[in-house]
């Protein structure tokens, strides 16, 4: 195992976008930034200084963190921020994990200009893939675009108790791609060679739409999901969620006398929000061979890619992976230890303190109606070590206050329910002992609107057991559990009115954040924390931070 070095050097770039210059924050002057490439066991460190204006802290998104939960790195979770001036070195070991993650920024709205790919490839090399050698690897992030400072954008959300106002448009690898204006030369471009396999390793970095993917007249084989391999899944689209990867051969067997796009746009799974509903666009081009150059004028062939509210096509693209299961694989905990029953939605809270320009009510989300608040003068981690108390309770409850009918939109307005759209706040945690199994169900409500909700869990995968529309039922729906090969993920995409049942072995002590990763979602509060114990000995004890930590 070898030791990858990087240093990060986050500040302002100017970077010319949809015909304007604009000034964003960025790792090393890139966009995205640049790509941690490791093997399995390898240990990582990353030399972060902070040249930026804003405060910042990086996440290295589906990393267990195993014993090193000081770099996970969610602000106010685990750490506070690197302020600007500061640096941190985040040091950890890749335990146990090969495939595509991705890091980002973890504080404020800045991930969505500091992102970018964090590839695994197994300890003996790519010869030990699961499936043969692809020809190249390529990374393939999904992004969102603002015209506008998203700091300015995220501020005046807050101020105004409403979300973020759209983004501008998508981006395939940091472009817009050649639909929007003035972004042809930019446009992300693949040189492939026909008959031969890439494999597209695809992220989804925007900030809060689920997106469909394809590549006009090729198809995919899915090999890979959140860096834990399935058994392998042909299709023509990829549909992906804030949070999620996909690993993807594509075999190069189109025409090599045309040309094709890539492109994206979004899965709108809330039918009556606004979100952007434009198209972002990359290029696949063939190598000329011999003689045989192609001189085609032709624009690009264009996918068709599924209606913006094709919830038929996300569902069965997120319910039908099954894990590829080889003698390592763990196995699914039979025995549960802490069963918890989750409610995740939208509602109101009172406008807040410093919201002034917040009318009547401000916008919030939930998790069994607990509105998560951050902690202001300690990270929940550093608390839990320490044993300050005040920062947190370690209260969250089991199940929901009230049991209803968790998908009739009208209940809003009964004034019977009306108190668990008025949602309050509280920086709750759940505490599970080292070890225990955590199973969860996770149901979606629809009281301010039915949306399908990407929920991320940190320092852990976890089995998927089981999906559905509806009410959760715990007496029939047990019976469709998958305990043999379900899909390992570290991001959840609950379906749109429906529900989720997750399990997983919460083997290693500290605070692991747990919330949506559609970014608006999350500073409204659909998020919590489980505070995981230490176990019996050095090997299960949580080390102490290091020196360079960041505190507040
Ligand atoms: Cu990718 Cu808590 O985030
Ligand atoms: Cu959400």
């Amino acid at each position: 195992a070898a030791v990858v070095e990087h240093t990060f050097n986050v500040g302002n770039l100017t970077v010319n976008k949809l015909c304007q210059d604009r000034v964003i924050t960025a790792v090393n002057e890139k966009l995205p930034g640049p790509t941690i490439l490791a093997k399995e066991g390898d240990t990582v460190i990353v030399h972060v200084n902070n040249n930026s204006p804003y405060n910042i802290t990086i996440h290295w998104h589906g990393i267990y963190q195993l014993l090193t939960a000081w770099a996970d790195g969610p602000n106010y979770i685990t750490q506070c921020p690197i302020v600007p001036g500061r640096s941190y070195a985040y040091n950890f070991t890749i335990t146990g994990q090969e495939g595509t993650l991705w890091w980002h920024a973890h504080a404020s709205i800045l991930r969505a200009t500091v992102y970018g790919a964090l590839i695994i490839r197994p300890r003996a090399g790519s010869d030990a893939y699961p499936f043969p050698k692809p020809h190249k690897e390529i990374p393939i992030i999904l992004g969102e675009w603002w015209n506008a400072n998203v700091v300015d954008v995220e501020n005046a959300a807050f101020l105004s108790g409403q979300g973020p106002t759209n983004s501008d448009a998508y981006t395939i690898n940091g472009s817009p791609g050649d639909l929007y204006m003035c972004s042809y030369k930019q446009t992300y471009k693949l040189e492939v060679v026909q008959g031969e396999t890439y494999m597209l390793r695809i992220i989804n970095a925007a900030l809060n739409n689920q997106l469909f993917f394809k590549v006009a007249n090729h198809s995919f084989t899915v090999v890979a999901v959140d860096a834990s391999y399935t058994m392998p899944y042909k299709t023509d689209v990829i549909v992906i969620a804030p949070g999620q990867t996909v690993d993807a051969l594509m075999v190069a067997d189109a025409s090599p006398s045309a040309s094709y796009y890539m492109a994206a746009r979004a899965y709108a799974s809330a039918v009556n929000l606004a979100f952007d509903s434009t198209t972002t666009t990359g290029i696949v081009q063939y190598k000329p061979v011999g003689t045989n150059r192609s001189t085609t004028a032709d624009p690009p062939v264009m996918p068709s890619l599924p209606d913006f509210f094709d919830t038929p096509t996300a569902y069965r693209f997120y319910t039908n992976l099954t894990a590829l299961i080889k003698p390592a694989s763990p196995k699914v905990p039979l025995h549960v230890d802490e069963r918890m029953f989750v409610t995740i939605g939208l509602g109101f809270a009172p406008c807040g303190a410093g919201q002034t320009a917040c009318m009547g009510q401000a916008l919030s989300a939930s998790m069994n109606n607990v509105s998560f608040a951050f902690p202001t003068r300690m990270s929940l981690l550093e608390a839990q070590f320490k044993g300050t108390k005040g920062i947190y309770t370690s209260d969250f409850p089991n199940m929901p206050p009230l049991v209803f009918d968790y998908t009739n939109q009208s209940m809003n307005t009964d004034p019977a329910a009306g108190s668990l759209s008025v949602t309050p706040k509280g920086t709750k945690v759940k505490k599970v002992k080292y070890g225990a199994v955590v199973e969860m169900v996770l149901q979606n409500t629809a009281l301010l609107a039915i949306e399908s909700h990407p929920m991320h869990l940190h320092g852990f995968d976890f089995f998927v057991l089981a999906q559905g529309f509806g009410n959760y039922n715990a007496s029939t729906d047990v019976k469709s559990y998958n305990l043999v090969n379900p899909q390992v993920r570290n991001t959840i995409a609950v379906p749109t009115g429906g529900w989720s049942v997750i399990r997983f072995k919460a083997n290693n002590p500290g605070m692991w954040f747990m919330h949506c990763h559609l970014d608006v979602h999350l500073t409204w509060g659909m998020a919590m924390a489980f505070e995981v114990e230490n176990g019996p000995d050095a090997a299960s004890t949580l080390p102490p931070p290091p020196p360079d930590f960041p505190t507040c």
